[in-house]
């Protein structure tokens, strides 16, 4: 399928049909009519990574790539899941749920739904169908889609009463404590408190939110997907973890938000430093190019998202060889500043890209070597919506 001039593969947004087709699919599995149809999107992050699990800034944007559920209410205190891209429904109670249980996909629902009740929301059950069209594994923030969506949906059908801040931190504590994720809260207060037109720039201590318009105009802000599955994570992303604390620890401060570069000098550990060095420059980044949106000065971004990539590829070390060629393929077919988003460990990278340097860096990434399941793909995002209902 093509996608026109900015992209060589990915599906468009394709929200309308993917309505159309979970209220069918609902139709079919439960043999009623859901109560309502939710949607949550996945996100990329302009800059500002491994900098929320210590308590710092970040400046997400939502994209038009959705997570759509179909939900009705039951009140027998059952769960009834069906993944448009899985073979199999999950099928589980309230009750039954805990750490790792119910396993696999529907942990990100089954967490929220526990979560949820834990801070008393009297959830009855429920039956739902999900279409993932946010590409799972690819760093785009799938799972917390899905669990924004769930939180949305759950919170309007059971009465919740919570603002949305409230939903991203249950759909977040549901990750960790149900599916065992150690994430930060970035990605589900993208997916719930994006505005289209505008990236979030947000203070993950307070939850303190600006949305600052992204003027694009003559720009264009790419996405390659390396085709690797993110090889991960969850080990690797937990020593981060640990290696942050560990530094803020040896700080005599509550996280590494709190540091200054000129404090870096007393860690001994040449490991510990260099982590601690990204993030603290990297908090300093997203101060940064937050000032630079403000005053609509998008164009001159591009020198903090290369040098923020070096940070995470040298200093944090959560970038690949193929996320740097895509950097670097990027960089020489004339982006003004590119570097990989989210977690690292494969996924994405971005770039920030004149209009007329498009097809040359579109060439030039599309000539990648394969890394397993095809050339890297890439495609244009604009800031779209968080979640929301649509029916
Ligand atoms: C993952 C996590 C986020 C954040 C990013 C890195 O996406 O879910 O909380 O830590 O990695 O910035």
């Amino acid at each position: 399928m093509s996608d026109g001039p900015v992209a060589n593969g990915l599906r468009r947004d394709l929200l309308g049909d993917q309505v159309v087709h979970v209220r069918d699919a609902f139709r079919g599995e439960a043999g009623r009519e859901p109560d309502g149809i939710w949607v949550a999107p996945g996100r990329v992050n302009l800059i500002g990574d491994h900098t929320d699990h210590n308590d710092g800034f970040v400046l997400p944007l939502a994209i038009a790539q959705h997570v759509v559920a179909a939900v009705a209410r039951r009140d027998d205190g059952w769960i009834r899941v069906r993944s448009l891209q899985e073979s199999a429904p999950a099928t589980f109670e309230l009750r039954g749920i805990g750490p790792s249980e119910p396993g696999g996909w529907a942990g990100y629902v089954a967490g929220v739904a526990w979560t949820l009740g834990q801070v008393g929301v009297a959830i009855g059950g429920f039956d739902m169908v999900l279409d993932g069209g946010v590409r799972p594994g690819a760093g785009l923030a799938s799972s917390a889609a899905v669990g924004c969506a769930t939180a949305l949906a759950l919170a309007d059908l059971f009465d919740a009463g919570l603002s949305r801040e409230d939903l991203a931190r249950a759909a977040r504590r549901g990750e960790v404590e149900i599916v065992g994720v150690p994430c930060g809260i970035m990605d589900q207060m993208a997916a719930m408190c994006c505005r289209e037109g505008s990236a979030m720039f947000l203070d993950t201590r307070s939850l303190e939110m600006e949305h600052l318009p992204l003027a694009l105009d003559d720009l264009t802000l790419l996405v390659v997907d390396v085709g690797t599955p993110r090889r991960l994570v969850e080990g690797s992303y937990a020593r981060r973890l640990v290696d942050c604390k560990t530094a803020a620890r040896e700080l005599g401060v509550p996280a590494l938000r709190d540091a200054a570069l000129a404090d870096l000098g007393r860690l001994a550990d040449e490991t510990i430093g260099r982590r601690a060095r990204h993030v603290v420059t990297e908090n300093q980044r997203v101060l940064e190019v937050a000032s630079f949106l403000r005053r609509d000065r998008t164009a001159e971004i591009g020198p903090m998202l290369r040098v923020s990539h070096a940070s995470l590829r040298d200093d944090f070390e959560v970038s690949t060889p193929e996320l740097d060629a895509a950097v670097e393929a990027c960089i020489k077919g004339g982006a003004l500043g590119a570097r990989m988003t989210g977690a690292g460990f494969g996924g994405c990278a971005i770039a920030l890209v004149a209009r007329d340097a498009v097809p040359e860096v579109g060439r030039r990434v599309s000539a990648l070597p394969s890394a397993g399941s095809g050339p890297p793909r890439w495609f244009a995002v604009t800031p779209a919506q968080g979640a929301r209902r649509v029916a």
